[in-house]
């Protein structure tokens, strides 16, 4: 195992494999600049936000993924969530996925309706339904509503009302997160509005991982963010569908990594850091790395986040 320490703040370690080293990132502390990808902004401070809270949102490791993307055409995502990494990459058409249908469905409203969407949902950010009864009644309202159009609206309002931008389902499929109680939730107007725009050049799939990455044939680069392998026994979130993620999804989905990169694909995942991920991701170049925690009400007792992310490819 090689040590590199490359900058104040950042400590990498490339684990060595079958002889070959590479060291796939070359970041310092501070700012960077990648034509490539178009991020100009420092260490942490995201030039184009989502419009979503996303719990395991890419934010903070985007200075690092970012450089690993090469140039091609098209740029997969199977596991879009808020779309941190899709906003902030600079490619001619995107193909992102994910298997929680009212994402999907509200993406796909915003990239047709675009303002008249936003003046829709605009109306669901008045004082008045920042209150906890109103927030049950709405949330009951969207796990009645049949109507796609609906659900989208009601979607945003309790992702930016509801506990901590949670997303999470009961086995019945129902939407089960708390009330937030937060002063004054923000209404992303901005977001929304850079989000139609580059949409402009992706689909929208809602499928199972599996299919998408089995289904590519043009040359792609694949970022994939899958939930987290469990961190600890008692730390385990895999709810943002109602179908969860198991063990034997994280193995599928490693073994198609190595599968498209022998097809000339390169693709990148992310995870914890742990023997299971180690494991899961042999023969990738590995890459370590440790991200600053920004939830907990103490920030002296906040630890570092240890991810690690694979390159298979390139
Ligand atoms: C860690 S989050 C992705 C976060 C995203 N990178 C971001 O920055 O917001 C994982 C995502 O995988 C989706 N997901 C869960 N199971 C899936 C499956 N079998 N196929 C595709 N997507 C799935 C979840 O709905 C969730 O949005």
């Amino acid at each position: 195992m090689t040590l590199y320490v490359l900058g104040r703040t950042l400590t990498y370690i490339v684990l060595k494999k079958q002889g070959k080293i590479r060291c796939v990132s070359k970041l310092g502390c501070g700012s960077m600049y990648t034509p490539r990808n178009g991020f100009r902004e420092r260490e942490g401070a995201l030039q184009n936000r989502p419009f979503l809270k996303w719990p395991g949102g890419k934010t903070r490791l985007l200075s690092h993924l970012l450089p690993l993307f090469p140039d091609t055409t098209l740029f997969c995502e199977p596991f879009l969530g808020s779309g941190a990494v899709f906003l902030n990459t600079q490619y001619k058409s995107y193909r992102l996925n994910d298997r929680n249908a009212d994402l999907i469905s509200l993406y796909r409203l915003l990239q047709e309706k675009q303002e008249n969407f936003i003046d829709e949902v605009a109306g669901y950010f008045q004082p008045k339904y920042n209150d906890e009864k109103q927030f049950y009644l709405l949330r009951e309202k969207f796990n009645k509503s049949r109507s796609l159009s609906m659900r989208a609206r009601l979607f945003l309002y309790l992702n930016r009302h509801g506990f901590n931008g949670l997303c999470r389902y009961n086995q019945s499929g129902e939407f089960n997160v708390p009330f937030g109680r937060y002063d004054k939730p923000y209404f992303p107007e901005k977001e929304l509005r850079f989000f139609y725009q580059k949409a402009q050049h992706a689909e929208f799939l809602c499928e199972d991982f599996e299919t998408v990455l089995q289904n590519l044939k043009k040359q792609a680069v694949v970022y994939c963010d899958p939930p987290y392998v469990p961190a600890s026994a008692s730390a385990n979130f895999t709810s943002y569908t109602q179908f969860g993620f198991s063990i034997k999804q994280q193995e599928s989905l490693a073994a198609l990594g190595r599968k498209l990169a022998m097809k000339g694909h390169t693709v990148v995942i992310s995870n914890h850091d742990n023997a299971i991920t180690q494991k899961l991701y042999e023969g990738a170049q590995l890459l370590q790395v440790s991200v600053p925690r920004l939830i907990g009400a103490d920030p002296t007792k906040r630890k570092p986040i240890n991810e690690l992310i694979a390159v298979f490819g390139q």
